[in-house]
């Protein structure tokens, strides 16, 4: 099936991809984060009530609400960093770092504006805390030039002209750059369900596809 027969609609206001074989009991980013918000909910509520079982026994450490040295190494760099344990990792990056590639948009894990790639998986760096990733090999939008060499995928959103006011571009540069690790030779129904956690407001999703597309054709020329 080639791209175009990718659709985009609209669901509960949000616009989209949906191909017409996509799998309805697929599990998507989304779907897990939804998931996931609802386990964690409910362990949540498990712990608390095993914490007061236990009569406490074991404090768990506290950190903060002051400044505590958070160690991260973002794009294969080093960087020791004083914030307070509840500073995102979008924010640790954007304002202690001056890594500003990834956008904050909606700031709340809707929109895929922040994503980058923790140990090798997309997050939300927007709901995700700095504190919690130290040790994890993070990369941002930053990282993927070579110098002036533009990685494969930036070069083809500049090529296909897949952009109009650019700030969902940063987290869809990632999040393609995670699926072409992830399937060198991504399908469009593949690529179309492993973007649906990031959303265009411009609405440039058709160039969007035809870009992540043409960077997977790039990357298998580039290896040969
Ligand atoms: S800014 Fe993080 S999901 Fe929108
Ligand atoms: S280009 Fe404007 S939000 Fe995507």
């Amino acid at each position: 099936m080639s791209f175009v027969s990718v659709v985009v609609t609209r669901v509960g206001g949000i616009i989209r991809f949906m191909s017409d074989s996509e799998d309805r009991f697929s599990v998507s980013r989304r779907d897990f984060l939804k998931s996931a918000g609802l386990g964690g909910m409910a362990t949540a509520a498990a712990t608390a009530v095993g914490a007061t079982e236990a009569g406490a026994q074991s404090e768990p450490a506290v950190l903060g609400p002051g400044d505590v040295p958070v160690a991260l190494t973002v794009n294969g760099q080093r960087l020791d960093l004083r914030i307070e344990p509840r500073v995102t990792l979008l924010d640790a990056l954007r304002n202690r770092a001056d890594l500003t590639g990834n956008k904050r948009v909606c700031d709340r894990g809707a929109c895929g504006a922040c994503t980058m790639i923790v140990d090798g998986r997309t997050v939300y760096s927007c709901s995700t805390l700095a504190i919690d990733v130290q040790g994890r090999q993070i990369r941002t939008v930053d990282g993927l030039a070579q110098g002036d060499r533009l990685h494969p995928v930036q070069q083809a959103f500049c090529d296909v002209d897949a952009l109009m006011c650019g700030f969902c571009t940063p987290g869809f540069v990632v999040a393609t750059v995670s699926l072409l690790e992830k399937y060198p030779n991504a399908t469009p129904e593949q690529a179309a369900k492993e973007l649906d956690g990031n959303v265009c407001r411009c609405g440039t999703f058709v160039r969007i596809m035809e870009a992540a597309m043409k960077a997977k054709t790039m990357m298998g020329a580039a290896r040969g």
